[in-house]
């Protein structure tokens, strides 16, 4: 795909970590062209340098992001964009990406909102691309002419990748999951100092359920007509902070 005929794509949340891991990653990309940000309506229309501090280590802010204007997450202020690629909070999310679905916008969200809804695709697409034709019945049931698709947790994607070929050849009947998960997956400003230095602390809010029930429905089945079937197994998870700045590990 030439430069002219890359698909236009904005990113919502583009100021927070996962935003801005979104920048970071379609910087080149061959496919999409950054066209818009979008935050809350506080940064008014100014550009993304002016009010965002680049956070990640290892890049500098790309310039191509720098200086396009950070605009309220609206479809009508990002009416360029043909995919969102969403890292909003979930207190916001379910609405504004809606939002976008109605307009006629494909979402591609890591928030939680919608990865558990009954047509909604949960999508690795090494793993269940198949899914993905759950957006047919999502659009006709919600009368939308975009859609949602949603990304999984960042425990229960790594571990999904690594049971599914077991899974197919010799079937999995039980998992259980200890993840040690980096304090990148709290966000910016993430935990205070004083409760993660030095500490592993053995509960996320959420975590556990989330790892259990979105590896179901990743590893299970999409039928037409019928729907989502989790896959036929128990999942046991066991979630632990610790005071490591990124990457997470997990034993099963
Ligand atoms: N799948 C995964 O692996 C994974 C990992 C971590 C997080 N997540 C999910 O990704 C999402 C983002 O997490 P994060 O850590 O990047 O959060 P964050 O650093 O707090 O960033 C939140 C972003 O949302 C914007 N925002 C806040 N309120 C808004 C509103 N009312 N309207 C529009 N924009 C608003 C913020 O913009 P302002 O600058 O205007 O405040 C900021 O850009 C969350 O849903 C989180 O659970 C997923």
């Amino acid at each position: 795909m030439d430069r002219q005929t890359r698909i236009p794509v904005a990113v919502l949340g583009a100021t927070g970590m996962v935003g801005q891991r979104f920048i970071e990653l379609l910087q080149g990309h061959p496919w999409f062209e950054l066209v818009g940000l979008g935050a809350s309506e506080r940064h008014g229309g100014r550009t993304y340098a002016e009010v965002s501090r680049w956070r990640l280590s290892g890049s500098e802010m790309p310039a191509s992001a720098a200086r396009l204007p950070v605009v309220p997450c609206r479809p009508e202020a990002l009416g360029g964009a043909k995919i969102v690629f969403s890292a909003l909070p979930p207190e916001v999310a379910g609405d504004i990406e809606a939002d976008f679905a109605r307009a006629g916008v494909a979402v591609f969200s890591n928030a939680k909102n919608y990865r558990m809804a009954a047509d909604v695709p949960l999508l690795i697409p090494e793993v269940n691309a198949d899914h993905a034709a759950a957006i047919h019945e999502q659009r006709k049931q919600r009368n939308w002419s975009g859609y949602i698709i949603t990304n999984a947790n960042c425990s229960a994607t790594p571990l999904v990748m690594a049971l599914k070929p077991l899974q197919e050849a010799f079937g999995v009947k039980k998992v259980m999951v200890t993840t040690l998960q980096a304090i990148s997956g709290a966000g910016y400003p993430g935990l205070s100092s004083y409760d993660i230095l030095d500490n592993a602390i053995p509960y996320i809010s959420g975590e556990e359920e989330k790892v259990e029930r979105e590896t179901l429905k990743m590893l299970g089945r999409w039928d037409e007509g019928y729907g989502f079937t989790d896959a036929a197994m128990v999942v046991s998870a066991h979630c632990n902070r610790v005071a490591t700045r990124e990457g997470h590990l997990e034993c099963a």
